[in-house]
C-alpha cells in the first residue's frame, strides 16, 4: 500500500427531517446565499425547508446553476456575494450544484481573471464556507474537495480539487431523492459505481480493506440500482444507494491504492461538446478503457470477476471477457446505453475528442500513465 493522508473535514447529516437541523451548524450571523438549480428543489419544497432551518438569519436565494454548471452563470453568484457581503453559501441540489457552489466559494476571493486563475489550479488561499442538502446521490461532491466547472465559451470542462473546497456539512435525506427522473437515478447510480471502478481496476498494492470496501459498495450499487428503479419510494434502498454515492468519492477507498480516471478525462469532452450527460459518458468508455487496458489491469479485472460478478469457472480471458460483459449490462439495464453511436454521436467525434485531451493537455492517462494517443484511439473505436 501506498504512504497516504486521509483527513475528511465534511460532517454528515443523514438520514430523515435532517434539514430541519441545518440552522444548529451555521453561525447565528451569517448571512447566507442558497443556490440551486433548474428549480426542482424549489419546486419539491427543499429550499423552503432550508429558508426555515435558517430562522432568523438573513439569506438570498440564486437559482439557474445549470447542469454541468457554467464558469458565467456562477460569476453572477459571486458578483452577488461580494456586494451583499454574504459569508456562507447553502448548495441545495445534485453535484452541479454543489460543485457550482464551491467555485463561488473560490472565486470570490481570486484576484484578476477567474477561468485563468481556476485553471491554473493554483493553491486556494481562501473560501467562504459550504454547507449542502443533497438531492440527487451520484458525484460525492457533498463530501470531498473536488468541483468540475464548464466554460461553454471556451469548450472546455475541467475539474478542480482542494482541501479546502470540502463542505463543511452535508445534509443526506434519501428521501429527498423520491423525484428524481428515472434516468437521474440511473445516472447517479452508474456514475457512483464508475467512481469505485475507477479507484479499485487498477493493480494490487496490497490494499485489502480498500479493495473489500470497494467491492461492497459495487455490490451494493449493483444490487440496489434495479430496486431504486422499480421501487421509487423505498427508503432503504434510496438510503442505501445515497449513501454508497457519497462513500465512493469521499476519499476512503481511494487511499494508499493507484487511480485510473480516464474514462472520466475522456468523457468531459462527450459532456461539453456533445451533451451527454456525466454518467452516459462514463457508461460508454469505463467498458472499452477495460478492455483495452486489460494486461495492465489483469489481476484486478480477475479479482473483480470473482468477488463482485462470481465468475470462477473457464479461462482468465473468458472471465475477464464475461466481466466487462457484465459491467456493460448492468449500466444498459440501468437504462444508459452503452456505445457512442447509440447517442447520434458521429464517427468524427473521436479524433475531436483527442484533439480536446491534448488540447487541455490530458495526455497521458490511467494509473500507469499509458494511455496516450494511440490507446485513447483504441478506447473511443472499441465504445462506437
Ligand atoms: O437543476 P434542477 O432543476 O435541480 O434538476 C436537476 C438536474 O436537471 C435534477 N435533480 C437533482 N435533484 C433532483 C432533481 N430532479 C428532481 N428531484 C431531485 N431530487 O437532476 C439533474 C442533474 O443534476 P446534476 O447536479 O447535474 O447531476 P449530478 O449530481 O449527476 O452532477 C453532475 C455534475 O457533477 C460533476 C459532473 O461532471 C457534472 O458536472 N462531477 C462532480 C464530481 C465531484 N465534485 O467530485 C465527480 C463526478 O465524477 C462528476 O464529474
Ligand atoms: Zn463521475
Amino acid at each position: 500500500m501506498f504512504n497516504f493522508d486521509y483527513y475528511n473535514p465534511t460532517r454528515i447529516m443523514f438520514g430523515t427531517e435532517r434539514i430541519k437541523d441545518l440552522g444548529t451548524q451555521l453561525p447565528e450571523d451569517a448571512k447566507v446565499l442558497i443556490t440551486y438549480g433548474g428549480g426542482s428543489a424549489k419546486r419539491f419544497g427543499t429550499i423552503d425547508e432550508v429558508i426555515q432551518s435558517l430562522g432568523k438569519r438573513k439569506y438570498i436565494e440564486f437559482g439557474g446553476i445549470e447542469p454541468n454548471p457554467h464558469y458565467d452563470t456562477l460569476m453572477k453568484a459571486v458578483e452577488i456575494v461580494k456586494a451583499e457581503k454574504i459569508d456562507y453559501l447553502i448548495a441545495v441540489g445534485g453535484g452541479s450544484v454543489i460543485d457550482g457552489t464551491k467555485f463561488i466559494a473560490a472565486a470570490v476571493y481570486f484576484e484578476g481573471d477567474a477561468w485563468e486563475t481556476w485553471i491554473s489550479n493554483a493553491p486556494l488561499k481562501q473560501v467562504l464556507p459550504i454547507g449542502c442538502v443533497l438531492t440527487l446521490p451520484a458525484t460525492g461532491s457533498e463530501m470531498n474537495g473536488t468541483a468540475v466547472i464548464s466554460n461553454t465559451a471556451l469548450n472546455a470542462k475541467l475539474s478542480h480539487k482542494h482541501p479546502l473546497l470540502f463542505p463543511r456539512f452535508a445534509i443526506l435525506d434519501p428521501r429527498k431523492s423520491y423525484t428524481l427522473p428515472t434516468k437521474q437515478l440511473a445516472n447517479g447510480v452508474v456514475d457512483a459505481f464508475v467512481h469505485v471502478a475507477e479507484q479499485y481496476l487498477t493493480y494490487p498494492v496490497y490494499g485489502k480493506v480498500q479493495d473489500r470496501y470497494a467491492e461492497g459498495l459495487m455490490l451494493t450499487l449493483i444490487e440496489e440500482g434495479p430496486k431504486a428503479l422499480k421501487e421509487p419510494e423505498n427508503y432503504d434502498v434510496r438510503a442505501a444507494i445515497m449513501w454508497s454515492a457519497t462513500q465512493a468519492l469521499n476519499g476512503l477507498i481511494g487511499v494508499g491504492v493507484p487511480q485510473d480516471w480516464a474514462s472520466h478525462r475522456i468523457g468531459y469532452y462527450f459532456t461539453i461538446h456533445h451533451g451527454l450527460d456525466h454518467a452516459q459518458t462514463l457508461a460508454i468508455l469505463l467498458p472499452a478503457v477495460l478492455d483495452v487496458q486489460r494486461e495492465n489491469k489483469r489481476l484486478k479485472l480477475l479479482q473483480y470477476a470473482e468477488r463482485v460478478w462470481q465468475l470462477t469457472e473457464g479461462s482468465e480471458e473468458e472471465r475477464i471477457n464475461s466481466a466487462i460483459t457484465l459491467t456493460r449490462q448492468f449500466f444498459e439495464n440501468m437504462g444508459l446505453p452503452t456505445y457512442l453511436r447509440a447517442y447520434g454521436i458521429p464517427e468524427s467525434a473521436i479524433e475531436e475528442a483527442i484533439n480536446y485531451l491534448k488540447r487541455f493537455n490530458l495526455l497521458p492517462l490511467g494509473e500507469h500513465k499509458d494511455i496516450s494517443v494511440i490507446e485513447v484511439r483504441k478506447i473511443l473505436s472499441l465504445s462506437y
